[in-house]
């Protein structure tokens, strides 16, 4: 029997727990994977992103915020890591970001902001929604499209 959809919630307690969350997400990452990254600044979306570098071999400290580019790629880890940050992208420029050729190159493409482009986004892919508790606490839903987001979740929950 397979589902269509499936989710799971993750709380954590501190940036390193949220930073391992990812890292299991990206142990777990195949070609072509997309995990669109929802949430207000500061919850935590750079941090998660981070640890899916680590859970791809990319090395430490490669992954910051990027302010003016709007995709960072990795290309140091087992597979690219296409880190994209839509922020700053205003209405209509979605053509010129070069996210397509992330999507279509065989790496694994995580993007903060997808509201910016929320129709264009991949049917298939990994939502993850992260909201601030108090203090450090944060809660983390995942809602998996498709295979290959749905083995993701299970790695990520696991
Ligand atoms: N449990 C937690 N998980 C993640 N970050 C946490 C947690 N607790 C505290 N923090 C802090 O919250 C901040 C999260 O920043 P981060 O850059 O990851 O957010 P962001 O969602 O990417 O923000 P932006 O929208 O500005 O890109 C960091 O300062 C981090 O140390
Ligand atoms: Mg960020």
């Amino acid at each position: 029997m397979t589902r269509a959809a499936a989710d799971a919630v993750v709380r954590t307690r501190s940036t390193a727990e949220t930073e391992a969350l990812g890292e299991r997400i990206g142990r777990a990452a195949a070609p072509g994977d997309v995990v669109a990254l929802w949430g207000e600044l500061g919850s935590g979306k750079t941090t998660l992103v981070r640890g899916i570098a680590r859970g791809l071999g990319v090395p430490d400290r490669a992954v910051t915020s990027p302010t003016f580019v709007i995709v960072h790629e990795h290309d140091d880890g087992r597979l690219p890591l296409f880190h994209v940050d839509l922020y700053r992208l205003a209405p209509g420029d979605v053509p010129s970001t070069g996210w397509d050729e992330a999507l279509s190159s065989g790496g694994v493409t995580a993007i903060e902001w997808p509201d910016r482009v929320a129709t264009l986004l991949p049917a298939e892919r990994l939502d993850v929604h992260l909201s601030a508790g108090g203090g450090d606490e944060r809660e983390i839903k995942l809602e998996a499209a498709g295979p290959q987001a749905r083995r993701l979740l299970e790695a990520a929950a696991a």
